[in-house]
């Protein structure tokens, strides 16, 4: 199989012309599913899609009492996205089938593909929705959120062809551990000189959306200590988060998504809105920041005059890899390297309901959440051969 080149080719699935973005429970996550689901059919694997939108192909194991074991990454995308982040370990698990098929290796137990619905949190601002819900923890307040158009997460699963009723159905007892493969999204293995890695744990992340409210006004009329501008009060907060990340070692804080309102170059703003994403590998450390900068927001809008609400999206605690399954990666891997991962990814949601072990494959520059994404055919096939490995290994255990 052509993993690099199903990649690229998943990578024309857009909702948007000239670049990469499939949100959750978009018409391109529909095309995406019809298309991957196709891959997996040709693997010999039945298809569906779960009440939560994931798509999911299925191959059985000798024996009905022996569990399933599910491999698989998510198919939506970041704004404006490469070509790898998520596609690349749906499409290698479908590879690792694949490879059972042709050499008629038939497991015990069996092995259902995943294609996750919703890892980024690109359209609800918050994460792992689909993996949640096979995790049996997706929380039913979350069907209330509302996207940037008003669309509340409940109607737009329900019109993608998903079951909000029936989320539970999604959850999966029958799982006996879980394997994904993904590009490593950071430089350590390109400067290593390695083809793969074996991940030892996930840091911990919060999301969050604030609000700034002051009071519109004419750019021409409103005397400059009158306003109550929130996008000054919003670039303030901006670069506390920025001071915040700087201040406390292997901590990451970014606002990634800004908006200001009304949005005319002659009025001055009375909303302004931003994201919020806070990360670290202990998160003492990060529930620490967080709450410093709520306290700084607040300070920020009381010295200006602007109202700050904040509202939680997600709060992922950092996730330690399962030790029997880091072993038989790194059994199959040889002397790759372990390292932990910055990027939060679906195993972090599947971790409350089974041991979860990941691969990250070598990735050009360490590129990501860009079109700049970049993996190698080589580096493709050496994670296939190690994925293939360890999930034969299972059997044996
Ligand atoms: O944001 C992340 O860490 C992941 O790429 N969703
Ligand atoms: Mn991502
Ligand atoms: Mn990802």
């Amino acid at each position: 199989m052509d993993v690099i080149g199903r990649c690229r080719k998943l990578a024309t699935v857009s909702e948007e012309a000239g670049r990469l973005t499939r949100p959750f429970a978009s018409a391109a996550m529909a095309r995406a599913n019809e298309v991957v689901g196709s891959w997996m059919e040709q693997a010999g694997m039945a298809t569906r899609t779960d009440a939560a939108g994931n798509l999911v192909g299925h191959l059985p194991g000798a024996e009905l009492d022996a569990g399933t074991l599910l491999l698989g990454s998510h198919l939506d995308t970041v704004r404006d996205a490469g070509a790898f982040d998520g596609a690349l370990g749906v499409i290698l698990a479908i590879a690792c089938v694949e490879r059972l098929r042709a050499r008629e290796i038939t497991l015990p137990f069996a092995v259902d593909v995943y294609g996750f619905a919703d890892e980024e949190g690109l359209r609800y601002g918050t994460a792992y929705l689909g993996s949640r819900a096979v995790a049996g923890t997706f929380d039913a307040e979350l069907f209330a959120l509302a996207d940037a158009d008003g669309i509340h997460l409940r109607d737009a699963l329900t019109a993608f062809g998903g079951d909000p009723v029936a989320i539970a159905s999604a959850a999966r007892p029958d799982a006996i551990g879980y394997l994904e493969a993904h590009m490593e999204q950071g430089p350590v293995l390109e400067r290593a000189g390695r083809p793969v890695g074996v991940v030892t744990a996930i840091a911990g992340q919060t999301r969050a959306q604030l609000t700034f409210t002051g009071e519109a006004g004419h750019a021409g009329t409103v005397p400059m200590a009158a306003r109550r501008d929130a996008a000054c009060a919003l670039a303030e907060f901006v670069l506390a988060v920025e001071e915040a990340g700087r201040a406390r070692p292997g901590l990451v804080a970014t606002v990634g998504r800004l908006t200001a309102s009304p949005g005319a170059p002659n009025a001055v703003p009375g909303q302004a809105t931003a994201s919020l994403d806070v990360r670290h590998a202990d998160d003492a450390v990060r529930v620490a920041a967080v709450a410093a900068l709520l306290e700084r927001a607040s300070a920020i809008g009381g010295a200006r005059d602007v109202a700050v609400r904040w509202e939680p999206r997600m709060d992922a605690p950092a996730v330690a890899m399962d030790p029997g399954l880091v072993d038989a990666l790194a059994a199959a891997a040889g002397t790759a390297p372990r390292l932990p991962s910055g990027a939060g990814h679906d195993a972090v949601a599947l971790a409350a309901a089974m041991p979860v072990g990941m691969l990250f494959v070598r990735c050009a520059g360490g590129a990501s959440h860009t079109p700049a994404e970049s993996v190698d055919p080589p580096d493709a096939g050496a994670a296939l051969d190690v994925l293939f490995a360890a999930v034969c290994s299972l059997a044996v255990r």
